[in-house]
């Protein structure tokens, strides 16, 4: 299930885009590197990254056409610094930036725990990247949004999204497996409270309920929203962010 409801995102997405300008402040810029934002969506982190590169590049790139177009509409008076590139992780070679070098750095936010081997994203996201360079990610980790799993299941879904929370532990492991060295690696809670009502169910719809609904009539979406909401204490998701700081092995 690749396509998102783009401009619904781009409309709901202040918590991604608050917590994405803080992780942008954890890479080290001169102004003048290629990054690869890996995982975009609508462009509203990517643009506050875009202002930090006067001299640089972004490669914008995403597995949703919905996402990359809204990306693309945000950034028109962009373009020249940013290249979009419709593409998965799980498939991500060099030759797909269209790059002439490795990125000097490789940033994502709220992006890696719906991509469910990171083992592979880990190796295809160093193949991208040259030797010293950053990479930056913030992504759900493991807890995350536990009390919207214990409403789910309450309803009899036992399993609402096909994300990989992944812990610190085997985030270590992985990382050195796919040949990072330096790697800070640590998740925090990010408890976070929405308006009750349409915008709440607006953003499990569009977000953290959007594999799930498909699966069900459309007459039932709302119906099964409002169940799920009132299944919940109060409009407050349990996110548990994963961090990320390390950077690819070799001579800098
Ligand atoms: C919640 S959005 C985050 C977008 C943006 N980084 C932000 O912080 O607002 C997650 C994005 O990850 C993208 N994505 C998920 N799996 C992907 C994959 N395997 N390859 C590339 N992009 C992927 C989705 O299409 C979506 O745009």
């Amino acid at each position: 299930m690749r396509e998102w409801d783009a401009s619904t995102y781009d409309r709901v997405s202040d918590p991604q885009t608050r917590w994405g300008a803080l992780v942008l402040d954890r890479l080290v810029l001169s102004g003048a590197e290629t990054v690869l934002d890996a995982g975009c969506g609508s462009g509203r982190v990517t643009e506050q990254l875009v202002a930090r590169l006067p001299r640089g590049r972004v490669v914008a790139l995403d597995a949703s056409q919905a996402m990359v177009a809204q990306a693309r509409e945000r950034l028109a008076a962009l373009q020249g610094q940013v290249r979009f590139v419709v593409a998965d992780l799980l498939e991500l070679r060099p030759a797909l930036l269209g790059t002439a070098a490795p990125v000097d750095a490789v940033f994502s936010t709220a992006t890696f725990h719906w991509v469910t081997d990171h083992d592979l994203l880990f190796a295809n996201v160093a193949g991208v990247l040259r030797p010293g360079g950053q990479l930056v990610v913030q992504c759900g980790g493991e807890g995350n949004i536990a009390n919207l799993q214990t409403a789910v299941r309450a309803l009899g879904v036992e399993l609402a999204g096909s994300w990989e929370f992944a812990s610190v532990e085997d985030t270590r492991r992985r990382l050195s497996a796919a040949g990072f060295e330096d790697a800070q690696v640590w998740s925090h809670d990010e408890p976070t409270r929405f308006p009750p009502g349409e915008p709440f169910l607006d953003f499990l719809a569009t977000v953290c309920l959007r594999e799930h609904l498909p699966t069900l009539p459309p007459a039932e979406h709302g119906p099964f929203l409002s169940a799920v909401a009132a299944a919940m204490a109060e409009p407050v998701l349990d996110y548990v962010r994963l961090n990320i700081v390390a950077r690819r092995s070799g001579p800098r």
